[in-house]
């Protein structure tokens, strides 16, 4: 049983000029599977996530999700964009709370889910604070706790961690891994770093230039949990070097 079954996805842009983004993507995800997706800028990522998470509409082709076809957005699927797209004039707990609000889940009850995933992703003590007393790391802490607080079944992440710090970015991937174990979703990560898709997944899928479809689907066999000491082992480079070569025959 997949997760996530896209079949032969297309999707046209139709505003001044017509954009065919993605043409001919299939893609099938397992249950907790953690998958990345690479290709070079405009390939048509970021396109695919809007759509598997029903933000977009799908030109051709079908994406079905835990077997149903999907129509619209839907908490199940919650994504974490690059840019941390908070409430600034919400706090911590407001802004991790705001789904469970949508859903009009009653105040205690949100409020031990807010306490459940600030704590998960070690925001503990800040609470109160509002986005602009955070750092850009903790801001995008923020972003992933209030996306597990829906409890989604599909976690979608668009680069989320493009515009931390290396050393940040780092600590985030290794906290991720974690919180994946803990919050037990499937994960469908963005990202342009080899070696941080291969760190992080079970799979690495590259895309082909747009308009986007998969070129390559590489299992990642290392074993779990990832420590960072693998990043300097021969099998990790070698799975760097046969993903750079499908990237780079592509730009
Ligand atoms: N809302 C839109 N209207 C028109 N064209 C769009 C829209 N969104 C994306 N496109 C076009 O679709 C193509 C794919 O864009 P997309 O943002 O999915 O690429 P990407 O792979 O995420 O790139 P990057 O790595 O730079 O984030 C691009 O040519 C882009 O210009
Ligand atoms: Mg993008």
């Amino acid at each position: 049983m997949f997760i996530i079954e896209a079949q032969k996805v297309c999707k046209i842009f139709n505003k001044r000029e017509e954009i065919t983004a993605i043409e001919n993507f299939s893609l099938k995800v397992r249950e907790n599977e953690f998958v990345s997706i690479i290709g070079p800028s405009g390939c048509g990522k970021s396109t695919f996530l809007l759509l598997a998470a029903g933000l977009e509409s799908i030109t051709s082709g079908q994406i079905f999700i835990n077997g149903s076809k999907i129509n619209g957005p839907d908490p199940k699927r919650a994504i974490v964009f690059q840019e941390y797209l908070l409430f600034p004039w919400k706090t911590v707990r407001k802004n991790v709370e705001f789904g469970p609000l949508v859903r009009k889940v009653m105040k205690a009850e949100r409020r031990k889910i807010s306490d459940k995933y600030i704590k998960m992703v070690g925001l503990e003590g800040f609470e109160d604070r509002y986005p602009h007393e955070l750092s850009g790391g903790m801001k995008q802490r923020v972003a992933i706790a209030r996306a597990l607080a829906n409890e989604p079944e599909v976690l979608f992440m668009d680069e989320p961690f493009g515009s931390l710090d290396s050393l940040t970015r780092e600590m985030l991937q290794s906290e991720l891994l974690q919180i994946w174990t803990e919050a037990k979703c499937t994960v469908i990560f963005v990202t342009h770093s080899i070696s941080e898709a291969v760190y992080l997944s079970d799979r690495v899928v590259v895309m082909s230039r747009r308009p986007g479809r998969i070129i390559a689907d590489i299992r990642i066999n290392l074993k779990r949990p990832r420590l960072r000491e693998m990043l300097s082992t021969p099998e990790f480079s070698e799975y760097e070097r046969k993903i750079r070569e499908f990237v780079w025959a592509q730009v």
